[in-house]
């Protein structure tokens, strides 16, 4: 069960003329997590306030809050500064062979590719892009691509551009079928639509912060299987081996890890400055429910998507969509300067490839909606 719920704009700092329709961009900073932020720039003017076990504790908060979110354990995330991190420790840790596809869809956003590309030229597999389905079905496009000699896909929870949705779960099983990895780029979605890893079973999934999940720039989390938990890091840094809470005891050098997916967080993860403002957003996120904000965003963006459509403005229709989010696509492509007319006016979207995306939050009110429509009527 979901319960709508009503527009949260007080818990930001957003001014009555800005219509700040563009999440899928950046989010706003939750005045909490920003308060909660200042806090922490501010703890560093007296370091010695600073003790090792800091090093630790915000860490394993935050870790442990993502793993609500995508109902994994703790010892299954690991802390990253960005998706493209996530994806090359997914790519240094999986294998390939000259026989093998690599599949990816059309148009996907580049920090989900070009880890790919580096993969495919060290193991000689080959990228197998998986084109616009014309019925907008990634679902079924995806499924009729994979085969017995798929080593790996790597997939969105929904398109970029527009919204459009993968049954990661359905892809997951016959991905399984065939021995092929599945590795996810969920930044899209992630703290806006409910995913669970126990369901999806992705071998990697990763999400940057600083969009659905309400959190800041430069961090991110990443659910690595517990089958890659012997794999290796991207970099090699001190806090992820094991006993590294002595400090006095640091030269004494060790091979072994931390418990779990902490062998592959970033260096510096405690991020002292970052870390409270991820905390508070997630700690937002989950008290709201990601269901309950699906359910409210649904709603609000199918009835934007119908009155566009009385407009003659078509979008992906609501099943093959994800629900937080809305593509408009104009006969004849978007039309020149759009984005930035709008964004004259205060109204902020974004273009993408051939979409005007749309893409409310909680702290989005009627208002914002209705000067979107008058400026678009009248910009047409
Ligand atoms: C699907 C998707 N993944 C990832 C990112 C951000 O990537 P990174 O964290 O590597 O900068 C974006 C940003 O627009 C995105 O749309």
């Amino acid at each position: 069960m979901t319960a709508p719920i009503p527009c949260q704009r007080e818990l930001f700092d957003i001014p009555d003329d800005v219509a700040w329709l563009n999440c899928a961009q950046m989010s706003p900073t939750l005045l909490s997590a920003a308060e909660a932020g200042e806090a922490a720039i501010r703890r560093k003017v007296h370091p010695w306030t600073i003790s090792p076990v800091d090093f630790f504790t915000d860490s394993e908060i935050a870790r442990g809050l993502f793993a609500d979110i995508v109902n994994a354990g703790p010892d299954e995330v690991a802390i990253v500064p960005s998706a493209s991190y996530g994806m090359a420790i997914a790519s240094k840790n999986l294998t390939a062979g000259p026989e093998n596809r690599i599949l990816v869809l059309d148009e996907q956003f580049p920090s989900n590719l070009y880890a790919w590309r580096e993969f495919a030229e060290r193991t000689g597999a080959r990228i197998d892009t998986v084109p616009r389905p014309a019925d907008d079905d990634w679902t079924a496009a995806i499924l009729t691509r994979i085969g017995p000699d798929v080593a790996v896909a790597a997939l969105p929870n929904n398109h970029w551009t527009d919204g459009g949705l993968i049954d990661l779960e359905r892809v997951g099983v016959a991905l399984r079928d065939v021995g092929a990895a599945l590795a996810v780029d969920a930044t899209q979605s992630l703290g806006a639509m409910p995913l669970d890893v126990r369901r999806v079973r992705p071998d990697f999934l990763v999400a940057a912060s600083y969009k659905w999940m309400l959190g800041p720039y430069s961090l991110g989390f990443l659910y690595v299987d517990p089958k890659h938990h012997a794999g290796r890091p991207i970099e090699q840094n001190w806090i992820v081996r094991a006993g590294s809470e002595d400090f006095s005891g640091l030269v004494s050098y060790r091979d072994d890890f931390q418990l779990g997916a902490r062998r592959f967080d970033m260096g510096e993860r405690a991020n002292f400055g970052l870390m409270p403002q991820a905390i508070a957003a997630m700690r937002q996120i989950l008290d709201w429910g990601v269901g309950n904000i699906q359910a409210t965003l649904s709603a609000r963006n199918e009835a934007m998507a119908a009155r566009a459509r009385a407009m003659g403005i078509d979008s992906v229709s609501q099943g093959l969509r994800a629900g937080h989010f809305l593509g408009l696509r104009f006969e004849g492509g978007v039309p020149e300067g759009l984005g930035t007319r709008l964004a004259a006016e205060n109204i902020h979207v974004s273009v993408r490839g051939a979409s005007v995306r749309v893409t409310p939050h909680l702290y989005n009110n009627d208002r914002d909606i209705e000067r979107f429509f008058d400026a678009l009527g009248r910009l047409l």
